[in-house]
Order: C-alpha cells, then structure tokens, then sequence
C-alpha cells in the first residue's frame, strides 16, 4: 500500500493534489504534511478531510524531529514535495524565510528520505513539484524548454532553483528515485488573493484600486490549477526517473489584457455596466528584478505521457470567478486579519 506525503498540502495547488489522490486512490493512504503558515488552509480540504485514507500532520519541513515522527508513524512510501514560501513580492521583502523553507526545508526532507528508504531507494519516489521561474525570463519570442539554461532573478526564483538542483543531486549522489516538474502560472478556486488573479477578482468585489506593476506588458502563461494536479497525477505514475517535465497552459496573456478580461467578465457577472471596473485599474510601482515574459514548450510531457490542458482559459477563468464569488467566507476569513495588514503595507516596505 502507498502511504504518500504531500507537503504542502493545505495551500493552494497543494490541496488540489489531495483533492485529486484522495479521491481518484482511495487504497492509498494521503498524509497532508503542512506547517499551516499564513499561505496554508483546511479550509481548502473540508470536502474530504473525513476521507478514510486522508490524514493531516501539522509539521514544518525545517524540522527534522518532526519530519522524522512523521515518517516513523506512517512508514512513509513517496512524497509529492510542494510546500514552500510562493510569493516572489514577500521573497523581494524577506529573502531569507524562503532560503529556510525551499531550500533547507527540502534538503532536510530529503535528509529524512535517504535514511529512512536506506537500502531500499528502487521502492520510493521523491517527486518535487517546481516552477518555470528558474529559466529566468524570455524576450518576445521563444519557450522554455526542459534544456533550458537555469537563470532565476528573484529570491523566489533562486531559492526554487536551488531545491532544485539539491532534488537532482541527490539522486545522482545517492540514487534516490526522484522526478521534478517546472509548471506556469496557475490559477482556480483556493488561489490565495495575494496572487495577481485572485487578487484581482477579490478588489473588484469590493471596489478596490486594481494594481498593475509597470507597464502592465508583462507576461505569463496560465494554467488551470486542476489541470496541473492531472499533470502531477500523471508524472508521480509514469514518468521516467530522474527526468524534468515542464507543464505549461499554451496560454499567454500580457498582465493588462488579463486585468482587462476579469474586468468585462466580472462587470457582466456583478450586473455592474460595462467599463465599471476598468476604472479601478491603477498602475504601481513595477515589481523589482520583474522577469518580462514566461511561456512553456509542454511538448515533452504532451508526448510521453499524453498529457494538456483540458480546461480553456475562458471556462477555467469562468468558473474561477464564480468560485470566489459563492465562497466569500472563504475569501473574508483570508482577506481580515494579518494579510489585510501585508497587503496595505507591501508597496511602502518594497
Ligand atoms: P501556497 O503558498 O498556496 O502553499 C504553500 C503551502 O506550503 C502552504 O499550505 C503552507 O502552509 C505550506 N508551507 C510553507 N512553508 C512550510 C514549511 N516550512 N513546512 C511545511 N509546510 C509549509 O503555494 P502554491 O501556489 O500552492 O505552490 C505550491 C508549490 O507549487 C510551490 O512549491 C510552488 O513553488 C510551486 N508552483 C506554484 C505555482 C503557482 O502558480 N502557484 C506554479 C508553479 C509551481
Ligand atoms: O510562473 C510560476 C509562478 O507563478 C509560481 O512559481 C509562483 O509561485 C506564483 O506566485 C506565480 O508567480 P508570479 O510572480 O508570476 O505571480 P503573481 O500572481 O504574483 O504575478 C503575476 C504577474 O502579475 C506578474 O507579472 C506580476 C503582476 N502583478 C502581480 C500582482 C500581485 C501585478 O501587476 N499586480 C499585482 O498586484
């Protein structure tokens, strides 16, 4: 039986992945190991946090002792590693948190997974979710493809690239099973409001200035976060050892054409008269060190494992903002407290 620790697993792709293994392997046995920083949610999980084969252990990747309890409970099988610090703006105001959790806290995890599947790596997988933020940023044109050059520009960024290259050393040095993905701008329902989409959707509600950083020119490639827990889903099961698959959504956006879209489909939702909220949109201060264009070849996982995206961004973003607009609950209990605090402070502390 595969007793599986996904990290990670109370955030936002995280609780899709538990979402997608409790339901889809009910004789697997899924421990949701999460430290519940501000970024981490049950209430992202309480569909299934009843689940026979679903458990939840409070602990911190930074903490062998407990990382050790954890897989001395369950002898553990695989991980699915997503825990992290996730946002490039709080990485800009504190580096360090995120060199203590994406790098110490996976080098400290696989510390804990080489001792205890000592003599028995053939059985175990380390599987360790990234980002295409460490290829750096393309020009107008070109993608990134798994060969591309490392080249990270914000803490965040570089932290990530480091976990990364620490997964893939321990699989050389030690011959621990692992698999990595690099995927692109997700977006869906639990997406905390921090993250330009959801914080988008949340300041429309509530007729609040839209922040777009620079220009607004910048670019991403987004994907739906349900088709991400499919690609991860797929990868954990068949993908070949020791490789990298990068996951993307074929689906470019430049910042402010996105802003622009929320804006007509949030109007026509809110029975608001078109052009309302195009009104709020407020241009800021640019993000330090901004990479100018993301954009993934997904070629490679499209071959091999027959994976795309299944959703189009017009029914993803649809049911996205319908989702914010029935869970405001959700969405207050976030947006009150000590995030209303961060996010009136970020642009004066940057
Ligand atoms: P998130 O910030 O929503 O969630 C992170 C989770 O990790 C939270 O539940 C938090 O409590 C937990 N966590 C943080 N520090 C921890 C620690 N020290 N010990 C245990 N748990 C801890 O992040 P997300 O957006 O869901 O991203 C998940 C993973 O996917 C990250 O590794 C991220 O780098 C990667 N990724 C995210 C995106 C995206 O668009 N959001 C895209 C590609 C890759
Ligand atoms: O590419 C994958 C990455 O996508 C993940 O690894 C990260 O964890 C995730 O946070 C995301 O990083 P980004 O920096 O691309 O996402 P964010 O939503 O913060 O910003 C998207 C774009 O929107 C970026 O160009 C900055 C801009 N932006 C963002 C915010 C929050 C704004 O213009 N205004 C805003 O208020």
């Amino acid at each position: 039986m595969k007793k599986i620790i996904i990290t990670g697993g109370a955030g936002f792709i995280g609780s899709h992945v538990v979402r997608r293994f409790v339901n889809k392997y009910p004789d697997y046995l899924i421990i949701n190991l999460d430290a519940l920083t501000y970024a981490g949610n049950l209430e992202n999980l309480t569909d299934i946090e009843d689940a026979p084969n679903y458990v939840f252990e409070k602990a911190d990747i930074t903490n062998r002792e407990q990382l050790n309890a954890v897989f001395s409970k369950y002898d553990v099988t695989d991980i699915v590693h997503l825990a992290a610090e996730s946002h490039v703006d709080r990485s800009i105001l504190s580096p360090l948190d995120f060199v203590y959790t994406n790098v110490i806290g996976t080098v400290n995890l696989l510390e804990v997974a080489k001792e205890k599947w000592k003599g028995n790596y053939a059985d175990h997988l380390f599987y360790h979710v990234s980002t295409d933020e460490v290829y750096g940023a393309l020009g107008a044109e070109g993608l990134f493809t798994e060969e591309t050059r490392y080249d990270p520009h914000s803490p965040y960024s570089a932290s990530k690239a480091a976990s990364d290259h620490f997964v893939r050393a321990y699989h050389d040095t030690y011959g621990i099973k692992v698999v990595v993905s690099n995927c692109s701008n997700n977006y869906g329902p639990y997406h905390f409001p921090e993250k330009l989409i959801p914080l988008m959707i949340n300041n429309i509600i509530n007729n609040k200035p839209l922040p777009v950083y620079g220009d607004g020119q910048y670019t991403r490639d987004w994907l739906y976060v349900k088709d991400h827990a499919v690609a991860i889903d797929l990868i954990f099961h068949e993908g070949k050892i020791g490789d990298t698959y990068n996951i993307g959504g074929f689906n470019e956006w430049k910042n402010i054409e996105l802003v622009y879209l929320l804006c007509e489909q949030m109007d026509l939702k809110l029975g608001r008269a078109p052009g309302t909220s195009k009104q709020l949109i407020t241009y800021v201060k640019d993000r330090p060190g901004h990479d100018r264009r993301y954009a993934i070849d997904a070629g490679k996982i499209n071959r091999e494992l027959g994976w795309m995206p299944s959703v189009t961004f017009e029914q993803g973003l649809s049911e996205t903002i319908d989702w914010f607009l029935e869970n405001t609950v959700w969405l207050n209990n976030i947006t009150s407290g000590a995030y209303a605090s961060y996010y009136d402070h970020q642009y004066e502390n940057r």
